[in-house]
């Protein structure tokens, strides 16, 4: 017998993620705390993925209600169900093949959803125009990523396509540009700076990079932000009678709109195609911010811009307040794209025939909630309320105490779903971590998980400066999970660094 990976090349480079075996290893200890083998702790607590529903957020109940009334239409006639959960899904179902959802859509979506996303992206535009034929509907963002490159990819040697991507980065973003042949081109954050992307580095970069490919994209994923007004006013209300306010203003995470006009400025002079990861852009909770596409930016900077640059941007019902990740199902906005190659879009999402008509329906729900006067508007925008609150308060809890343990520091976070702490470790656990063939920080979350069954993210998965360790955190989680998880990373880093300082 011969083994698949000697004989296919393309399979010598993958590698085992760390990510992948911390989890792996968190599901053989919940296996093993299944059979009755004790453990110092009873469950494994899981927060290193943006998966909020695996932790215990509940979904939304309008989203739920319509998928069960489309999944089996019987319901439709049972008015125990509020009336516009019954509307829409008959209206729903009205546009799937054969009144089904168990029927495929065209590999772009169902016209509808794409109608509805190309609406509330007008909306939140503040009226630059969206429409439908520049919406690609995809079973989730990372597909509708992947067919982007796929479709920008080219050239061999020092012409091979080279992708401007930031770090740290999302942790299936160089496995998604190996799998596609394109270089991965790492420009820094500026952790000092609240992860600000500072000017220079990205002509630090590009310059780099000559001799080596030739870039043509830039991928961007971070929260663009501007002053306003906005749910927050409702939600500061709330959360400054909350136990752990107040509130203050955050600044972490942030691209101001200077910073982005001056990043769509560049790609403009390099002619490099902007990919855009916008799938975070409801879960802003700084006080008076509130979410700006690039897109808008681009449109509000006049022609010579708004009629150049291409942009693609991808959102998602995964990671958001609906956290629907396991429904699968995003979409990507082209803008400035020849036709020609939007065709070549179309065709490359037809090899996954089309996303999952669960998914679709939740994303149309995401983009097109109840409106107020429904009756589920209340409901629907309550527990949205809800979830955002428990965000914005978890994310406060969270960086306060992480900043007053020792050797941890962290940048105050305004949006997104995660906490990225940074820690110094003693550097006999580096040295430890070494000899075992691991960096630091996976060593530091396999012990959490072994000692306390806390799973987080290891930083190493997301591209960092040598000798410098993190750990993720996903803080959409209810108050009472993040509570027990703080307790246990609390005691146990304590243990970690005493444990290490006793070898020197
Ligand atoms: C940065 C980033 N964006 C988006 C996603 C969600 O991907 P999808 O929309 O395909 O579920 C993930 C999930 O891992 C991610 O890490």
């Amino acid at each position: 017998m011969y083994s698949l990976r000697e004989v296919n090349p393309m399979l010598r480079g993958i590698r085992v993620s760390p990510q992948w075996a911390l989890q792996r290893h968190s599901e053989q200890i919940t296996a093993l705390l299944q059979q009755g083998e004790q453990k110092p702790f009873k469950e494994v607590i899981d927060i290193s993925s943006g998966d909020s529903h695996r932790t215990g957020i509940k979904p939304i109940s309008f989203v739920r209600q319509v998928l069960s009334v489309c999944l089996y239409p019987e319901l439709l006639h049972n008015d125990t169900l509020p009336v516009d959960v019954r509307q829409r899904a008959q209206r729903l179902l009205g546009e799937c093949d054969g009144g089904s959802v168990g029927s495929y859509t065209d590999s772009c979506g169902l016209p509808h959803v794409q109608r509805s996303v190309a609406e509330f992206i007008t909306g939140r535009d503040g009226g630059v125009p969206s429409y439908p034929h520049n919406i690609f509907i995809s079973a989730g963002s990372q597909i509708a990523l992947k067919v982007m490159l796929k479709l920008l990819v080219r050239g061999k040697g020092v012409s091979q396509m080279g992708v401007l991507t930031p770090q740290p980065c999302p942790h299936t973003l160089p496995m998604l540009l190996e799998e596609v042949g394109a270089v991965l081109v790492p420009y820094q954050l500026s952790e000092e700076q609240g992860w600000a992307l500072e000017p220079g580095e990205l002509h630090r970069a590009l310059t780099a990079s000559r001799g080596h490919c030739r870039p043509r994209a830039l991928y961007i994923c971070s929260l663009h932000l501007m002053q306003g007004s906005s749910l927050l006013g409702a939600l500061n209300d709330i959360i400054t009678i909350s136990p752990y306010c107040p509130f203050p203003s955050l600044t972490g995470h942030v691209q101001s709109r200077k910073s982005i006009e001056w990043v769509i400025q560049f790609a403009a002079e390099e002619r490099l195609f902007l990919l855009v990861n916008e799938v975070y852009q409801d879960c802003v909770y700084g006080e008076g911010m509130e979410f700006m596409s690039y897109k808008r930016v681009l449109f509000e900077m006049g022609q010579q811009y708004s009629e150049m640059v291409e942009l693609a941007s991808f959102h998602s019902i995964s990671n958001g307040i609906i956290g629907e990740c396991g429904l699968r199902a995003g979409y990507m906005e082209l803008v400035n794209v020849d036709p020609a190659v939007m065709v070549f879009a179309e065709t490359l999402l037809c090899t996954d025939i089309s996303a999952p008509v669960t998914g679709q329906i939740a994303l149309e729900i995401m983009v097109n909630p109840p409106r107020p006067g429904d009756p589920s508007h209340s409901k629907y925008t309550q527990e949205i309320l809800t979830n955002r609150i428990t965000l914005a308060q978890n994310a406060q809890r969270a960086w306060e105490f992480l900043i007053g343990l020792p050797g941890v520091s962290c940048q105050p976070v305004t949006g997104g779903i995660f906490i990225y702490p940074r820690l110094s470790l003693p550097p006999e656990a580096v040295e430890q971590a070494r000899s075992d063939g691991l960096e630091a920080d996976v060593l530091y979350s396999q012990s959490l998980l072994d000692e306390e069954g806390v799973c987080v993210g290891a930083g190493c998965e997301h591209g960092q400066r040598e000798d410098k360790y993190h750990i993720r955190l996903c803080v959409l989680t209810p108050s009472a999970t993040l509570e027990k998880v703080l307790a246990c990373l609390g005691s146990f880093h304590l243990h970690f660094l005493d444990q290490f300082s006793q070898y020197a």
